[in-house]
This record gives structure tokens, C-alpha cells and sequence, in this order.
């Protein structure tokens, strides 16, 4: 869940556009949505008998300004760097334990990303040979680990050295090595966890993720598994651990710099809620032609396949389980297929019943969050077809799968997701609508109507985007209340377990989300004068029964705060407050009513004083489990 990066560029780089510490400081301030728990840097200079330098900070949410201001402090003439943003696994989130990790000469430091599960075997064997492990880390073994294949063997390079190291180790790593006596060189490696690289301007840089070193480039390569790489300025050459040549995958991105800056935004949770428009629209593009077919094009299931398969399973976490469960109401609803949706750390330790007839759709952001990609690995095993929707180019998830749907959201920096979940719920409600055209489940008339239905839809959040202040105006009278229930029926349930989760997770208030109709089965008791209720009351086939559930609780002294369609008094005649927004399609709506929920999040936390980026405790990649 850690954030890496590095960069070599020659000596005397502090005067060149793409200064070693420059661009350290900077990609990892882009990388702290990975986790913000500490920092640190490490560079080399040009002589190859100087030391390196090293600088680590754990300082909470400060950690990365600790570490820039110490910055300053560098040898003017670095010529390669490392730098590192911690959410801690293995120890405590104290300086000791920050990256980069250090051998016992002090001449070679690494940074890591990944779980080294056997490190205790690993550090019992170093420590028996005389080395003295500093943290309580798993990845300082791997420093101490490379320290002795190099003496093992004078005539080893550091290169050498990790790739004589890393058959040792078990788990999952994304690494970049420096070693004092080899000025202008980097050694990464992987296996598991995500690593990019780049050149330009006669640099070469490696990052866990593209933001990191967006704006150095647009053409990156993807190391594979159990390569080991080395960046020199200007060039990049990869081998497998035996020491062949290999050749990196290619990969372009068309995101752009702004896209990961906040562009006068507050921060970029307000940014990317002002996004999703466009997120909704670029998931649409080109997905649907004139005449309504469907085209996607990069789902490599054939037509006969996918008219085969009687079952589907929606594997996720967080957000994107949210997504997912909103999903299933359209698949079954259009495609006439039965679904179920699991939390993916649930999924594989269930023994589920799949065979090649059920579609697993793996839903994830970011491609990498390791319970999914568990889940998907063991629906493949169990001969399912595997479906991804990701918003990462090349991700983890995006290789494993039989076929992928990205979401074309763009980078979502804010822990909390936003765009990047009403991107999947647009990419799920188009593979829906698509397995209902393989199906031919759907009349021509319904399918053209929801076609027409999907086509508003960037509008029609738009509008519910532009209504910001207003929601602000209902958190402003709420901002005392300390507990919340969220209810929903129907498409509104996930979006009542999605305001829920948004507002637990960056105000730190108590919220709970329920099916409406599963409230007099316990959860009313929670209902006391006081309590605030938020309803999903839009519109949808259940909508009498939600109101009917809005005025028990209202009847029982909690203040009420509804989601309802423009103009509908009816709805708002139950309630104290109402967050409006323009009326859609049911089975869309949710696309639109997660909004104003978002945006209530945001306003609460801001309320507070809260820094809604980085709330505690949370990273936005989840790659333990
Ligand atoms: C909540 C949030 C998380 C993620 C979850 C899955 O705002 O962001 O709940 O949705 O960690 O992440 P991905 O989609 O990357 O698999």
C-alpha cells in the first residue's frame, strides 16, 4: 500500500529540469494517497566513495513536509534517488520504521512496497551471520539480504546482487535499490505489487503508480514479475532472475498532469466530485453507436460466450462493492441473469460454486486492491469467465482478467472514492445493458429508451454537482449530530451504504447504512430523538415503501434528511431537510443520488477540520489483506 518512486539522471541534476529531489518530493506528495504514515528519501551522490544520504520523517500527514524541508540539506551533486510514502504493515509508524531502509555499512537503501512473508526466516539467518536488523520492518531483510550477496562475491554488481537475492524471497515486492558505489544507478524489482518506469530528457524514473511521474512522460513500461530492472540516466535494461535479457511491456497513458494537481480546488476530493461529469461522459464515449448497438471492443469475451453464461458473481470492496451490489438491479433487471455480489476477502475463503457458465466481474479502482485480485484468481481457477472494471491501464486485475471494461475516470488522488465510483457504476450499467443485448433479453423500444436515458446522464449529474452549496447549507445544521443512519430500498440501498461509508470515513462520525425494509427487524432501536436519518427517496418501484419507513422513524423523533427528485413536495413534505436532484431512470438514479450524499460527506469533514484527502487510518490502495 506504500508509495515508491526514483530517478537517475546524472550529476549535477539539482540544476536540470528534472531534479533528483525535485522530483522525489514532488512524485511523492502525488503518491501519498497510497499512505501517509511516514516518508523518506535516500540519493546517491557522483562519487562513488561518499556516502549515501538519507532523510525519513514520521510525522503523520506531515511526514512528506518534515522530509522536503530536510531536503535541502542533500548533497548538491546527487546523480540517483529513491524516496518512499509508508502505510505501515510490519511496525509501527515511527521514523525507524520509515523507508528507505538501510544496510549495516549504511551504503545501500531500498524502498519497498509489498508483504515479505518469510522476513522472520530471512532476518533469523542475516542476524546468525552478524547483521544487525534497525526496525521492525519486513523489508529492511531485503537491504541486508543484497549487502551480503554483494560480498558474497566482490565481482557482483548491485544488479547482480538482487537478482542473487531475490529467489530467497517469498511475497510480494515493488523495490528500487541504490547503492553508494554505483553513482547513477537504480535496481528495481517486482513481483505482485505494481511498478512503472520511465525516460525522458536523459532521466530515467521507476514509481509504483502513474501519477507519481506523470508529467516526465506519457510512454511508461511495465516491469513483469521476477524481472529485475536497471535505470541509468537515460536507459533502462531488464532480466529475468537468471540474468536474461528481457524486455519491458510498453504502456501509454493519456492522463495529464492537472489531472493529479487540484487546480484551485480546495482539495481533490472537491476536484474529483466536480469531475464526475466528465468521468460518466469519457466511461460513455464511444461505447455506444448511433444506431444503439454497444461496442466493447476490448471485452474479449465472444458474443456465443457471453450468450452462454447463466450466472454472475460481482467480487469488490469498499466503494466498489457498492457499485457492484447497484449493478446487480440492472443485470437482473435487463439481462435477466442471476447475481450475486461478495466483498472479495469474503469470496475466496467461501469455496463459491462457479463453473465456465458464470461471469465473475471484478470491480476495483485501482486494479491492485489485493482481496479482489485474490478473488478473481480463484474464480479463474474454478474455470469462470473473469471480467474487470478498472480504472488503471495495465493494472494487476486488468492482466490477470479474461477481458477488461476500464472506467475512464482519470487519476482519483482523494482517499475517498468519488469519480471513480460513478465511473463503474456507468461501466457496469453499460455491461449490463450489453449482456442484455447478447441475450436479446431487452425489447428494441426499452433498449432505445435506456439508451436515451444513459445519454443524459453527464447532465444530469452535472446538475447534481452544481448544487454543492445548497447540500452544504443541510450539513451546516447537521454538524453537531455525532450519529447518522443511512436507509434505502431497492437501487437506493447501496447508495444509503455508500453516504454511509463517505461520511464515516473522512468526518469520523458514526454512520450505518440499511435496507429501509430491515429496520423494524433491530436497527430501529438506534431511532431516538436526535438521531439523523438520511433517506434515499427518489423515485424508484419502491418509493411508497420508503416513505412509509421515513415516517416511522420520523414519528420516533429523528430529524430526517431526504434525497428526492426535483419538485417532488410529496417527498418532501416527510422530511426536515431535503437534498434535491434532477429525476432519472430508476435503475440509473443511483449514478445521481450518490452525489449530494458525497458532497454532505465533504462539507461535514471540512466542517470539522478535517484534511478529506488523507483521512486516518486509510490508504487508497489496499494491498494487504
Ligand atoms: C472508499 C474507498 C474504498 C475503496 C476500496 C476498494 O471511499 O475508496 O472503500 O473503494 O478500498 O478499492 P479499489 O476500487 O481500488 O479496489
Amino acid at each position: 500500500m506504500c508509495g515508491i518512486i526514483g530517478i537517475t539522471c546524472g550529476s549535477e541534476p539539482r540544476e536540470s529540469s528534472h531534479g533528483v529531489l525535485d522530483v522525489l518530493v514532488e512524485g511523492l506528495a502525488r503518491l501519498e494517497y497510497r499512505g501517509y504514515d511516514s516518508a523518506g528519501l535516500a540519493v546517491v551522490g557522483a562519487d562513488p566513495a561518499a556516502p549515501l544520504w538519507r532523510v525519513r520523517a514520521a510525522d503523520g500527514t506531515h511526514s512528506l513536509d518534515v522530509v522536503a524541508k530536510r531536503a535541502d540539506e542533500a548533497p548538491t551533486e546527487a546523480t540517483a534517488g529513491i524516496g518512499h510514502t509508508r502505510w505501515a504493515t510490519h511496525g509501527r509508524p515511527n521514523e525507524g520504521n520509515a523507508h528507505p531502509h538501510a544496510d549495516c555499512t549504511g551504503r545501500i537503501a531500498l524502498v519497498h512496497n509489498g508483504i515479505i512473508e518469510n522476513h522472520v526466516e530471512l532476518a533469523d539467518e542475516l542476524i546468525a551471520d552478524g547483521h544487525t536488523m534497525a526496525s521492525e520492518t519486513d523489508t529492511e531483510v531485503l537491504a541486508h539480504l543484497i549487502e551480503a550477496n554483494l560480498a558474497a562475491d566482490p565481482s557482483r554488481t548491485l544488479a547482480d546482487a538482487v537478482r542473487a537475492s531475490l529467489p530467497r524471497v517469498r511475497g510480494a515486492f515493488a523495490l528500487a535499490v541504490i547503492h553508494a558505489a554505483e553513482p547513477g544507478v537504480i535496481v528495481a524489482a517486482r513481483r505482485v505489487s505494481p511498478l512503472i518506469m520511465g525516460i525522458a530528457d536523459g532521466a530515467a524514473f521507476l514509481a509504483s503508480d502513474i501519477p507519481a511521474i506523470l508529467g516526465l512522460t506519457h510512454d511508461f513500461f511495465v516491469l513483469d514479475d521476477d524481472r529485475v530492472a536497471e535505470l541509468r540516466p537515460g536507459s533502462i535494461s531488464v532480466t529475468t532472475l537468471d540474468g536474461t535479457a528481457a524486455e519491458p511491456k510498453p504502456l501509454h497513458v493519456d492522463w495529464d498532469l492537472d489531472a493529479a494537481r487540484k487546480d484551485g480546488y480546495d482539495d481533490f476530493m472537491d476536484k474529483e466530485i466536480h469531475e464526475q461529469p466528465t468521468a460518466v461522459a469519457d466511461t460513455l464515449r464511444d461505447r455506444v453507436l448511433p444506431d444503439g448497438t454497444l461496442v466493447l471492443d476490448e471485452v474479449r469475451i465472444t458474443n456465443d460466450e457471453l450468450a452462454a453464461i447463466d450466472n454472475v458473481f460481482v467480487v469488490a470492496c469498499g466503494s466498489s462493492f457498492h457499485a457492484g451490489l447497484m449493478a446487480k438491479y440492472a443485470i437482473e433487471r435487463w439481462a435477466r441473469l442471476p447475481v450475486q455480489v461478495d466483498i472479495a476477502s469474503e469470496f475466496r475463503y467461501r469455496d463459491p460454486v462457479l463453473d465456465s457458465r458464470t461471469l465473475v466481474i471484478g470491480v476495483s479502482q485501482s486494479g491492485e486492491t489485493v482481496d479482489t485480485f485474490q478473488a478473481i484468481v480463484e474464480a479463474k481457477r474454478l474455470g469462470a469467465k473473469v471480467l474487470v472494471i478498472s480504472n488503471v491501464v495495465d493494472s494487476s486485475m486488468a492482466r490477470e482478467a479474461d477481458a477488461v471494461l476500464y472506467t475512464r475516470a482519470g487519476p482519483e488522488i482523494g482517499v475517498a472514492a468519488t469519480k471513480t465510483h460513478v465511473a463503474q457504476i456507468t461501466a457496469l450499467e453499460i455491461l449490463a445493458l450489453y449482456l442484455a443485448q447478447a441475450r436479446e433479453t431487452l425489447s428494441p423500444t426499452e433498449a432505445r429508451d435506456l439508451l436515451s436515458a444513459m445519454g443524459a446522464l453527464p447532465g444530469k449529474v452535472a446538475d447534481a454537482v452544481a448544487r454543492a452549496g445548497a447540500v452544504h447549507t443541510v450539513a451546516e445544521a447537521y454538524r453537531d449530530a455525532s450519529a447518522f443512519i443511512f436507509l434505502g430500498r431497492h437501487v437506493g440501498y447501496p447508495v444509503a451504504l455508500e453516504g454511509a461509508l463517505k461520511l464515516k470515513e473522512i468526518s469520523y462520525l458514526r454512520a450505518e447504512g440499511f435496507p429501509a425494509g430491515e429496520l423494524k427487524h433491530g436497527p430501529i432501536a438506534l431511532i431516538e430523538p436526535g438521531t439523523v436519518v438520511v433517506g434515499v427517496a427518489t423515485r424508484t418501484p419502491v418509493w411508497e415503501k420508503m416513505i412509509s419507513n421515513v415516517a416511522e422513524v420520523k414519528s420516533r423523533g429523528a430529524s430526517v434528511i431526504v434525497v428526492a427528485d426535483d419538485g417532488d413536495d410529496e417527498t418532501a413534505r416527510h422530511a426536515d431537510a431535503v437534498l434535491w436532484v434532477p429525476a432519472t431512470e430508476p435503475l440509473f438514479s443511483p449514478l445521481v443520488d450518490v452525489v449530494p450524499l458525497q458532497q454532505f460527506a465533504h462539507s461535514m469533514a471540512r466542517l470539522h477540520g478535517l484534511d478529506v484527502d488523507r483521512p486516518r487510518n486509510l490508504a487508497k490502495t489496499v494491498t494487504v489483506e
